[in-house]
């Protein structure tokens, strides 16, 4: 090795990496980042006896949801001046896309893997991002999307429901949640390590590199610096043309990015909430009692519903498709199975539509159509069925589904 010019004593140069602006955008996105991580995944994971230290703390779950909420505003916010500023970085001043990935990083990637299982010598030699670095920032891009378009359809599930299946919002709600875990995983393993473990990097608050440091990350980049590459001059009167151009077009965007966040946060206020876990407590639940009608007979509308009395303190309502499968089958296996189950009790069996179509020991039970003429109707009206009665809701249902018919599907 020749040892020629190195002088220690010299003061070290330093290289500016990122203006002001760039450490503030950093720091932004890292605090909203790692705030929506935290509120985050305590909502995914709810029954983790730290998440609901966490969300205890927090001061309940709803708060949690609305601190992820405004962590998200922030990055939206944060998105879209980074893509302002990236639109006047390239076409006012004409910087080079050295984020943009070539295949040179592929091969750099495959020499610094071959160096670190020790079949190379050196590590690759990169310019101002290293297929590291450019890795991490289009996997954020990446992550950034799949969580923005996820979120939006969690946030906004009506308005994502009229574009798109049903099942795409449960499916958003495990993509987000997914994307999360490898998002924090990410950071925590490649971003700590990159910058943090391999070699403590503080550029981003420093927003300099010293010589040796450019040296070792970057020395292509520190080669063009020193051939006076990026310092080449530009046109000042063709950067204000250009700016002149840009502003405006620039501010339309931004207008309609605004409008675009705005619509984000306040298209409805139905986002899908986190039920927090209740010990012990009956919960209440609303089931809509409808059966879904299918193709395999002629559906026929039950005629009128005013004869069934409105008794009971809750009012009880007749699905407008009564079928045997969805409804009176069931209800029958509840009331009836016991005791008329194998053709014992009065030779009938309910078990099945079949069977039950099929009557028993008097002949048929049910006469599709038309429930008064029905013997199980009149049966039951006249008190003659032993002493087992069905409540006057249950039967309103049983004639429902005898006057439409008494379709099985
Ligand atoms: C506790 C037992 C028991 C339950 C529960 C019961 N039944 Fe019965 N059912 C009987 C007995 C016993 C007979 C025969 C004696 C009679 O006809 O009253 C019978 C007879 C019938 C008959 C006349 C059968 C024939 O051909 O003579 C019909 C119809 C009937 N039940 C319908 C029902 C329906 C519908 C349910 C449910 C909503 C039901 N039963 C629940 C015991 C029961």
């Amino acid at each position: 090795m020749t040892n020629t010019t190195t002088s220690p004593q010299m003061e070290e140069r330093s290289y500016e990496r990122f203006p002001l602006a760039r450490r503030i955008e950093h720091l932004t996105m890292l605090l909203s980042f790692t705030t929506l991580g935290l509120t985050g995944l305590i909502q995914k994971f709810p029954f983790n006896a730290a998440s609901q230290f966490l969300i205890g703390i927090l001061g309940g779950v709803d708060t949690v949801r609305s601190i992820h909420h405004f962590a998200a505003i922030v990055l939206m916010f944060g998105t879209m001046y980074h893509i302002i500023l990236l639109g006047y970085n390239l076409y006012v001043l004409r910087i080079r896309m050295t984020m943009l990935p070539v295949i040179q990083d592929g091969l750099d990637a495959l020499q610094a893997l071959l160096y670190n299982i020790g079949l190379r010598k050196s590590r690759p030699q990169m310019g101002r991002f290293t297929f590291e670095e450019k890795a991490e920032y289009w996997a954020f891009v990446w992550g950034t999307a799949v969580m923005g378009v996820t979120g939006f359809m969690m946030w906004n599930p009506i308005t994502s429901a009229k574009f798109l299946p049903g099942e795409f919002i449960p499916a958003a709600k495990a993509a987000h949640g997914g994307e999360a875990v490898l998002a924090v995983l990410a950071i925590i393993l490649w971003h700590m390590y990159g910058v943090h473990i391999k070699f403590f990097n503080k550029a981003m608050w420093t927003g300099k590199l010293t010589e040796t440091e450019m040296l070792h990350e970057h020395p292509l980049e520190l080669a063009d610096i020193k051939a006076g590459l990026p310092d080449r001059e530009q046109d000042p009167l063709k950067i204000r043309q250009r700016r002149r151009k840009f502003f405006p077009v620039a501010s339309i965007l931004t207008l309609g990015m605004l409008a675009g966040i705005f619509g984000f946060i306040n298209a409805e206020d139905t986002a899908l909430t986190t039920v927090p876990p209740q010990d012990d407590q009956p919960v209440e639940v609303y089931i809509h009692w409808t059966a879904t009608p299918r193709n395999t007979s002629t559906p026929t509308i039950v005629p009128s519903l005013t004869a069934i009395p409105a008794d009971t303190a809750t009012p009880f309502v007749i699905p407008s498709f009564v079928t045997w499968d969805a409804n009176i089958g069931p209800l029958f296996q509840l009331n009836c199975g016991e005791c008329h189950v194998d053709d014992d009790k009065g030779g009938l069996n309910l078990s099945t539509y079949a069977d039950a179509m099929r009557g028993g020991r008097s002949g048929a039970a049910f006469t599709a159509g038309d429930s008064a003429a029905s013997p199980m109707i009149i049966k039951f009206e006249s008190g003659d069925h032993t002493d087992f009665m069905l409540s006057t809701d249950d039967l309103a249902l049983v004639k429902a589904w005898l006057d439409a018919g008494a379709l099985e599907k």
